[in-house]
């Protein structure tokens, strides 16, 4: 047979080998191969393996601490474990007994310590097992992925110290709005990064809890003791009922979803970018490293890697859905439904980790066209509505009066191609007039400080705003923040 994709290499594998032990009993007959294959979770038990031999090794201690198997046999286990977790996954055999990552293991060490290696499956079930080998795993997933927004939240906020003075224009609509500065910009995705990790943090705790000591769905009649193998296996908590213990899949769920939200954050990132890339736009210019040409049109510049980081984002997505929608219809306890749940996880966990990634790449690398930020934010008006305060603050009319005046200076000042740096209080006098109000008198310095957006970006210096005194606040804060999570992570 000619092997061509993995699904070959498997019913390969299954046409040699598995599926005697447990079938010998109940079973007179083997599955088919197509069944066998088609139903198996070997190609995905691979990530799970190092969690399994730790689920193992606190199951069988904790066996031996409370007398319920012979100490000499638990430690001939352990020690055939501790082999194997050296050896590594190839150390294991998929022969005739075998049909999944559990097996092989208790194979492993079976082969090491003869038939009393059995005992180790005393008070356990693969249910209760692969619940807790997943969490096992997915901890670790879920603190690469944080530890990696920390990274990418800590290259923003160096890139947001230099562009505090970085004057560009805001949008709202994809319209020009109000100017603000490159570093307000880079600080809001900052923020929306801080809440991605901040869901992560929390999804945590409900994944940290301890299903083993569940077996199949109702626990077991032997004196086991869940707060050791909690307390060996690092869980907080021990979950308190075992049909929730074998079947509970919402902290998956819960994690994808953290997962999306936070490739909905790169996505954005990456919009921005394949945006701000094109002439029309002209603000950022993005690394030769992270861009592609045209096989045909010799002076392309592509933006390829944000399109694909935008595009495979989707594909979280898409894993939520599956997982949400093969939840939806099982009844308690286990159903091997479950299984098909797992891959869509460690593919969601990939997916997002790797685009974090190259996203975290690809923005600290692009070359920002100042000029032409600044160029932007002073045109179209967009210092509008500070003109419009300072009627308010100066004069004390309604700010409704003051943005009918501001409305119509715009409309004429557009149609007249008069700038907004001709703008004077002569000009905004007679506007005010013609509408039947009275002369308001502004200063005229006053009148271009608000218009020039350099100085309009420095008078909005309240919290949240986009002052560079405001801006370095932020910074500082979320300095504060990142300190606080690496040091939690031990880093
Ligand atoms: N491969 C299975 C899973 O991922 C392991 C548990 C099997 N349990 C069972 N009752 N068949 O869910």
């Amino acid at each position: 047979m000619k092997l061509k994709n993995s699904y070959d290499y498997f019913y390969l594998l299954f046409n040699e080998l598995i599926r005697v032990k447990i079938r010998t009993g109940r079973l007179e007959k083997e599955m088919t191969d197509e069944a066998a294959v088609y139903t198996s979770s070997l190609e995905f038990d691979r990530f799970i393996f190092d969690a399994d031999i730790q689920c193992n090794y606190a199951h069988t201690s904790m066996l031996k601490a409370q007398g319920i198997i012979d100490g000499e046999i638990a430690d001939k286990i352990l020690e055939a474990l501790d082999k194997l977790s050296d050896e590594g996954f190839d150390a294991l055999e998929f022969d005739h007994s075998v049909e999944d990552v559990h097996m092989a293991v208790e194979n492993y060490v079976t082969k090491l310590v003869g038939p009393e290696a059995g005992f180790m499956h005393t008070a356990k079930s693969r249910n209760d097992q692969v619940a807790t080998d997943i969490r096992l795993l997915l901890r670790d997933r879920i603190t690469e992925i944080q530890i990696g927004i920390l990274e990418f939240i800590e290259g923003i906020l160096e890139l947001a110290k230099e562009h505090k003075e970085t004057v560009m224009i805001g949008y709202t609509h994809l319209q020009h709005a109000q100017p603000v500065t490159l570093a307000h910009h880079l600080m809001a995705h900052a923020q929306a990064l801080k809440r991605d990790y901040q869901r992560l943090d929390d999804t945590y705790k409900r994944v940290n809890l301890n299903p083993l000591g569940s077996a199949a769905m109702a626990t077991t009649s032997f004196p086991i003791d869940r707060e050791l193998t909690t307390q060996l296996l690092g869980f907080d908590d021990y979950l308190e009922n075992s049909m929730d213990g074998v079947s509970s899949r919402d902290h998956i769920a819960e994690t994808v979803f953290d997962l999306s939200a936070l490739c909905t954050t790169l996505s954005k990132i990456c919009e921005e970018l394949v945006l701000w890339s094109t002439y029309e736009f002209g603000i950022v210019s993005m690394a030769d490293e992270y861009s592609s040409t045209s096989s045909i049109m010799p002076q392309k510049k592509n933006p390829d890697v944000a399109e694909v980081a935008r595009s495979k984002c989707a594909i979280v997505n898409g894993e939520l859905v599956t997982i949400l929608t093969i939840l939806k219809a099982i009844p308690y306890t286990y159903n091997r439904d479950l299984q098909e749940i797992t891959p869509h996880l460690w593919n969601a966990c990939d997916v997002a980790y790797d685009t974090l990634k190259i996203v975290n790449h690809m923005l600290l690398t692009v070359t920002f066209n100042t000029e032409r930020c600044l160029e932007l934010a002073g045109a179209n008006f967009a210092t509008a509505t500070d003109l419009a305060d300072i009627m308010v603050r100066e004069r004390k009319i309604p700010f409704r009066t003051a943005h009918k005046i501001v409305g119509r200076i715009v409309n004429e000042a557009v149609a007249e191609g008069v700038n907004p740096s001709e703008i004077d209080g002569v000009y905004v006098d007679n506007v005010a007039e013609e509408l039947g109000f009275e002369k308001l008198g502004l200063d005229d310095e006053l009148i271009h400080n608000a218009l020039n957006p350099i100085e309009n970006v420095k008078i909005r210096n309240v919290p949240g705003g986009p002052s560079p005194e405001m801006v370095q606040l932020a910074i500082d804060n979320m300095n504060i923040f990142l300190d606080n999570e690496f040091e939690k992570q031990g880093i």
